[in-house]
């Protein structure tokens, strides 16, 4: 029971965007953020490595996490989250949808919808901050707790498992992290680990 309770939420934890994948701050969610305008889905889809995140008790331990995304027959996107613990050799996995958050917008931003284990697809809980779609993805989001309170969620993504070193691009990472991210809560996903799976 326990056991099952552990993996389900791990598995929730890693829908990017869901309740208890993040940090719980005595606020309420900022606004006035923006996410990348002219969004592109067909550009993002694809694999991706996650190389920071905001830690979460749930994902706690998980690294080598990685994440494919691909179109759907009825053009929403289909989730794959992969993650393996170095601790004690268990992998993880979940399947999930996307959509866009607000697909009749004349400026498409980058706002989606994900969901887990056919869950509704009801919330905007991940908004890519900023991409260049070929080898970074800034990823928040934020969900209001209570009125006092919300835990928000955040992660580098890049297309490749390596360090990110291009000075442009960590340049633009980091123009985003001085504004929103408590730099103090952010966890570095090992990724080149030899004993993180081929996914
Ligand atoms: C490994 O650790 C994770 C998270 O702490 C836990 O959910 C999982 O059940 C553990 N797996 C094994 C095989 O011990
Ligand atoms: C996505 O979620 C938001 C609420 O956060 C909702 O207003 C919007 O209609 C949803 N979009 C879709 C396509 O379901
Ligand atoms: C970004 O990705 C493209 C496509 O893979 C590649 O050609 C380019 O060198 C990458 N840029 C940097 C700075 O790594």
């Amino acid at each position: 029971m326990q056991g099952t309770f552990v993996t389900f939420a791990v598995a929730l934890a890693l829908a990017l965007g869901t309740a208890s994948a993040g940090v719980v701050f005595d606020r309420e969610c900022p606004t006035g953020i923006e996410a990348k305008q002219y969004f592109s889905v067909d550009q993002y889809l694809g694999k991706w490595y996650e190389m920071q995140r905001y830690e979460s008790e749930f994902e706690l331990n998980f690294d080598c996490v990685q994440v494919r995304y691909s179109l759907n027959e009825d053009g929403s996107v289909e989730v794959s989250n992969s993650a393996y613990n170095l601790f004690n050799g268990s992998s993880i996995n979940a399947l999930g949808r996307a959509v866009l958050s607000f697909p009749e917008e004349e400026i498409i931003q980058g706002k989606l919808n994900v969901s887990f284990f056919g869950a509704p697809n009801d919330r905007s809980n991940y908004w890519v901050l900023d991409t260049d779609y070929d080898n970074f993805s800034v990823v928040w989001s934020c969900e209001q707790l209570t009125p006092q309170q919300s835990e928000e969620s955040f992660w580098v993504l890049s297309r490749t498992p390596n360090p990110i070193t291009d000075r442009d691009i960590l340049f633009r990472i980091h123009t985003i992290m001085r504004r929103y991210i408590d730099r103090a809560q952010v966890r570095f996903t090992r990724q080149l680990d030899d004993r993180c799976p081929v996914f």
